[in-house]
């Protein structure tokens, strides 16, 4: 470079600049050759900078100019200028640098894309020249902005006697929670280090160890089929406490999303934030990350039908089950008979036997079930409902009331997006609070732990443990954004005894237990403060505060649907030597 030193960011610059003298570098945005004047966009990691070049520029400069082309990298020294024609459409549309220097520092090829905005290439091609694709304003700000979040979370945290620590990341495989990935180790043969899906053991173990309060913005791995909002690598915001609860642990947390919005977005974001129950939370969104932008609620119409003579219905109450109704108000017009067919796809998708309707339009009824009802029960219904012309009923029975209210929740989020009843611009916090402490898997045939089996019981649960593990809550919560799970937590057992007798209800023989946690047993019988915590996860986080669609929009090298990562090629097939080295065989085509 000479002689040249960068002096300014080109983004940085402004009328305040006018008439100053500056070095500035990055890359050729477009350059555009009238004819005795040229005009070149220059971009670097902070915006775009207008050079301009004319008859008055030295003679060798201007030939040079003439030559830049699209992604040539460039540093140069000029004076900065008002510009005669602004725009708005760039943060420095009011100036631009008078070159009075300039350095081709690399040229390039033609990229197989625009590097611009607005254009429209495959994820495919896009992923493949990620470098190509992240040097695009729109690609590139959202990982710049995910590193000031990570600032402002470290601030936060050291503001408030945390200590960051970093965990090992080649570590021991537990059961429970999602499929590890392994790494086989060459100095032990026939042992694997898992790669961690989180945390969870080491800052429990930092607790026993004095540290009071931890934090680590963590990449945790999980083998898990990939989703918007689902990557198998992802970064976790993950934090523990020492000798508070859980009221301490979700205000503290309130604190931190205030001052991110704050500094982050300038929102202001209103605390304490509503803490519902996950019973509640099912029943009325059927959902336990609702999302509360919009109404559209389930209501409980199973008292309605008591006694009816309708068979689905009467069959269904007699299993001890219940039925579930949104009124979708005055929305006749928009849900046509084949929207309802359709929602009745979606119900079925979730596990309901079907969607009854009534679809109340001035003209006439059309309804799949009312013919079949008294009129007492019609009346009811409509009146538990608040029926009126212009609504549309929609229903669902079933023995378990957690899977109606899941299908209708599927519905109700179905009709909100097609019919845009949600505005993009809301930011709904709330905590989900009071999990059921397990969950029976009918694939393993027991309770499974709903978050892990370190999670603390209801003090009020504790003794239903072993005698009826489905009517005990957990102290555990999540926080929920717009209907997406953006963190989760629990208090921990401290206790041995109890985590014991949770390892036993998990159905762990002694053995088992001992052979995957005996360390973390072992350390619970030195002295544990009382401690609990959480972890967001940090692409969520970042995604929700940018209102994209998925996690892949703030990583910088996502993954993609075979977990590959198109531009390197990972995963690759490696040489037999490696293999080798590690004593392992494939067994592929056998
Ligand atoms: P949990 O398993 O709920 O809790 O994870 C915490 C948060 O991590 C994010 N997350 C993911 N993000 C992207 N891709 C994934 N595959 C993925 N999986 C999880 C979610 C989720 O809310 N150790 C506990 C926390 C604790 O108890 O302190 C844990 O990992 O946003």
């Amino acid at each position: 470079m000479g002689n040249l030193r960068r002096t300014n960011y080109c983004g940085e610059v402004s009328m305040a600049n006018v008439g100053q003298e500056m070095t500035v570098c990055g890359s050729i945005a477009r350059s555009r050759d009238k004819g005795g004047i040229i005009f070149a966009d220059l971009r670097d990691t902070t915006g775009i900078l207008q050079l301009v070049f004319d008859e008055d520029t030295p003679r060798e400069v201007f030939t040079k100019a003439e030559r830049l082309k699209s992604e040539y990298v460039v540093i140069c020294r000029g004076a900065l200028r008002e510009r005669a024609a602004k725009t708005d459409k760039v943060s420095t549309g009011d100036v631009e640098l008078y070159v009075s220097e300039l350095r081709i520092l690399s040229e390039a090829q033609t990229p197989p894309f625009e590097i611009r905005d607005g254009i429209n290439v495959g994820d495919e091609l896009r992923l493949r020249y990620r470098y190509l694709d992240l040097r695009r304003p729109s690609v590139h700000e959202p990982i710049v902005l995910r590193s000031k979040v990570c600032q402002v979370i470290r601030n936060y945290f050291c503001d408030n006697h945390f200590c960051e620590i970093e965990t090992p990341t080649l570590i021991k495989s537990t059961p429970e929670g999602a499929r590890d990935y392994l790494v086989p180790s060459r100095l032990q043969p026939g042992h694997f280090y898992a790669l961690p899906q989180s945390p969870q053991l080491y800052k429990q173990i930092l607790m026993l160890s004095g540290f009071d309060r931890y934090f680590q913005i963590a990449h945790c791995y999980r083998d898990e089929d990939l989703r918007a909002d689902r990557q198998p690598e992802f970064t976790q915001v993950d934090e523990e406490l020492s000798f508070v609860d859980e009221n301490d642990i979700m205000t503290i947390n309130e604190g931190l999303i205030k001052r991110l919005w704050k500094e982050i977005l300038d929102v202001d974001v209103q605390t304490p934030f509503v803490r519902m129950p996950w019973d509640e939370a099912m029943s009325r969104f059927g959902s336990d990350k609702p999302d509360t932008r919009f109404g559209l609620e389930i209501q409980d119409v199973t008292e309605v039908f008591r006694g009816t003579e309708f068979k689905p219905f009467a069959a269904v109450l007699e299993a001890g089950g219940s039925i579930r109704a949104i009124n979708a108000k005055g929305m006749a017009d928009k849900l046509s008979r084949k929207n309802i067919d359709k929602l009745g796809e979606v119900a079925k998708t979730y596990g309901a036997k079907g969607l009854a309707f009534s679809r109340l339009t001035a003209e006439a009824t059309s309804s799949s079930f009312e013919k079949f009802l008294t009129e007492e029960e019609k009346a009811n219904l409509y009146q538990a409902l608040n029926a009126e012309t212009g609504d549309v009923l929609l229903l669902v029975s079933d023995a378990d009331w957690v899977k109606a209210c899941t299908a209708l929740g599927q519905v109700r989020l179905d009709i909100a997006r097609k019919h845009d009843l949600i505005d993009p611009k809301k930011f709904n916090f709330l905590w989900v609070v009071d999990f059921p402490l397990f969950e029976y898997s009918e694939e393993e045939g027991r309770w499974m732990a709903m978050h892990h089996p370190f999670t603390l019981p209801r003090a009020e649960d504790i003794d239903k443990v072993e005698t009826d593990p489905g009517a005990c809550h957990a102290v555990a919560y999540d926080i929920v954004l717009n209907g997406v799970e953006m963190g989760g937590g629990s208090m921990r057992i401290n206790d041995p005894a109890l985590q014991d007798r949770m390892f036993h209800a998990l159905g762990f023989t002694e053995e088992k237990a001992r052979e995957s946690f005996g360390f973390l047993m072992d350390a619970y019988k030195y002295g544990a403060p009382p401690h609990g915590g959480m972890a967001y996860g940090l692409d969520r986080m970042v995604m929700l505060m940018l209102g994209k669609d998925s996690i892949r929009d703030v990583i910088a090298f996502p993954k993609v649907q075979n977990g590959g990562e198109p531009m390197s090629g990972a995963p690759d097939v490696v040489d037999a030597q490696q293999l080798k080295d590690l004593h392992i065989a494939l067994t592929l085509g056998e």
